[in-house]
């Protein structure tokens, strides 16, 4: 009796054993044997990972999308990647082995990591400023190693096949400071590990197994330009070099044109594709829906609210001094000079304040009342051009600031009318209040003179004709000026020009 049911629950061990063996087995070669793989090094490279995953997902593939972060990124974009569905390996930087090299190249080594990605049979490789517009699974039908060649006889390493490997990893690792690297970085070093590069055959996704299985399986391979479309390339001709339906891949390789940066938007077609997947990412996290992100709108409405606060502030102040004034005038001893100098104040401040420019105009005015007035023979000649330098120099300041005051990663239109916004209010600001100084300045020399009393307002018709002119003059100025701000950036657009040349 005993004998004949020891040897039943071995059979029954036996079986469980196998079922769950083979069980686990299977689920390891499903969703484990190849991957996605990108590399994040901090967090400005957050939306473009998560835009590449995006677009991946669209593609239809169901396969692993790793990324590999290291130190410099936070806890929350790690969070935001997990919520996106991506897979998070933390890994630490390699050192850059070479002395001579651009600065920030200090980490890129670490993306001979994937070589060491060993629980995958075969990772494709896609940098964090790519785009997959069409399915690129085939690319795993690649052999060992694959990569595209991009300046010339130079392989570029922003997208790669790669069959990880314990020993070729190993192998790197003992060559990093031996071998050059043209670069400084890790496509130079990968560009001298794999010598003759350049004469490997093209890949060629739609070989039968059958032939392809007959044959070695080929050192490298070199992929054609659909699947690492150099946006400068785009640039350079106005369209794609290869044909357009069939691209796979998209490289915003140019450095201050990345495609999350809103006003590359502006002036690179190709951002438009992937602005598209942009806005369509999803809410993981509460507040990301559409590459946003949480902290950046709250700074975006503050950002709308400040030069507007600043406008009424300042506008307030010219309504005080506009006041201040008319006691002042109250005081004065005819009563013909009062009335024409409020006159003068009410058409100075009219004309333009509701527009928000009250610094301004009626600083002009002011200015100009003075120069026609007793104290025109004193005005210093090189005061025009004095002026004039310093319009210029209030414009491009002011643009400059409001450049970087505004978020780099917000969405184009969003940046454009902010920098609109920042621009416009810092040069009414400054530009107004030089006038305002001048004004002072002017007020002060006339006094010292000791002719404002009986010079101030008494130049009678002629003066208000120059000063109805001056008005006429400074709306044709304010409004050429308004015309051409908005006019130049969207030139292009209306010659259809998405490069640097003409189609
Ligand atoms: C390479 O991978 C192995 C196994 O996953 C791991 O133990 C090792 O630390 C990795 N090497 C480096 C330099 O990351
Ligand atoms: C591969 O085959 C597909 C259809 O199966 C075709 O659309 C595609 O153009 C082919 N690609 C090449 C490089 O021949």
């Amino acid at each position: 009796m005993m004998g004949s049911r020891i040897p039943k629950l071995n059979h029954l061990l036996v079986v469980i054993i196998l079922v769950s063996f083979q069980t686990e087995t299977l689920v390891v070669q499903v969703s484990g044997s190849e991957a996605y793989v990108t590399l994040l090094y901090g967090d400005e490279f957050l939306l473009g990972v998560r835009v590449l995953g995006k677009s991946i997902r669209d593609t239809g593939s169901t396969k692993d999308m790793v990324v590999l972060v290291s130190d410099g990124v936070s806890d929350y974009a790690k969070k935001l990647l997990e919520a996106d569905g991506l897979i998070v390996e933390l890994i630490s930087l390699l050192a850059n082995p070479n002395q001579v090299r651009p600065t920030r190249f200090w980490g890129v080594y670490t993306k001979l990591k994937i070589f060491n990605m060993t629980n995958y049979k075969k990772v494709v490789y896609l940098d964090a400023d790519t785009i997959v517009v069409k399915s690129i699974e085939d690319l795993f039908k690649c052999g060992k190693f694959c990569a595209n060649l991009k300046h010339s006889e130079r392989m570029n390493s922003g997208v790669m096949v790669v069959q990880p490997s314990e020993s070729v990893f190993k192998d790197m690792m003992s060559k990093v400071t031996t071998l050059p690297s043209y670069t400084g970085g890790d496509q130079g070093f990968l560009n001298s590990y794999y010598e003759g590069f350049s004469s490997a055959h093209v890949f060629e996704p739609n070989l039968s197994s059958d032939l392809r299985n007959s044959r070695p399986v080929p050192e490298m391979e070199r992929l054609s330009t659909l699947y690492n479309a150099d946006v400068g390339l785009y640039m350079l001709a106005n369209k794609w070099m290869v044909d357009e339906k069939e691209l796979r891949v998209i490289h915003y390789t140019l450095g201050p044109l990345k495609p999350w940066d809103w006003w590359t938007a502006w002036l690179l077609k190709p951002v438009d594709v992937w602005q598209d997947v942009r806005v369509r990412l999803e809410e993981s996290l509460p507040g990301t829906g559409g590459g946003k992100n949480p902290t950046e709108e709250l700074l975006v409405k503050l950002l709308f609210l400040i030069p507007l606060f600043a406008l009424i502030f300042c506008y307030h102040r010219s309504i005080i001094q506009i006041q201040k004034d008319f006691f002042s005038a109250l005081c004065r001893n005819s009563l013909h000079d009062n009335i024409r100098h409020l006159y003068y104040r009410l058409r100075a401040s009219g004309g333009l304040a509701y527009s928000a420019v009250g610094v301004s105009s009626s600083s002009i005015n002011d200015s100009n009342q003075q120069f026609f007035n007793g104290s025109l023979s004193k005005v210093p000649s090189y005061l025009g051009g004095v002026s004039v330098l310093v319009c210029f120099m209030a414009a491009i300041v002011a643009f400059a600031l409001s450049v970087t005051v505004v978020p780099r990663q917000v969405m184009p239109w969003t940046g454009l009318l902010l920098v609109y916004e920042w621009t416009f209010t810092i040069f009414f600001i400054t530009f107004g209040g030089y006038l305002h100084v001048i004004y002072k300045w002017g007020k002060t020399t006339a006094t010292q003179a000791g002719s404002a009393s009986s010079h101030d307002y008494n130049s009678g018709k002629g003066h208000q004709r120059l000063v109805s002119g001056c008005d006429v003059a400074t709306w044709y100025y304010g409004l050429v000026m308004a015309f051409l701000a908005v006019a130049t950036p969207s030139l292009p657009c209306f010659l259809g020009i998405t490069a640097l040349f003409l189609r």
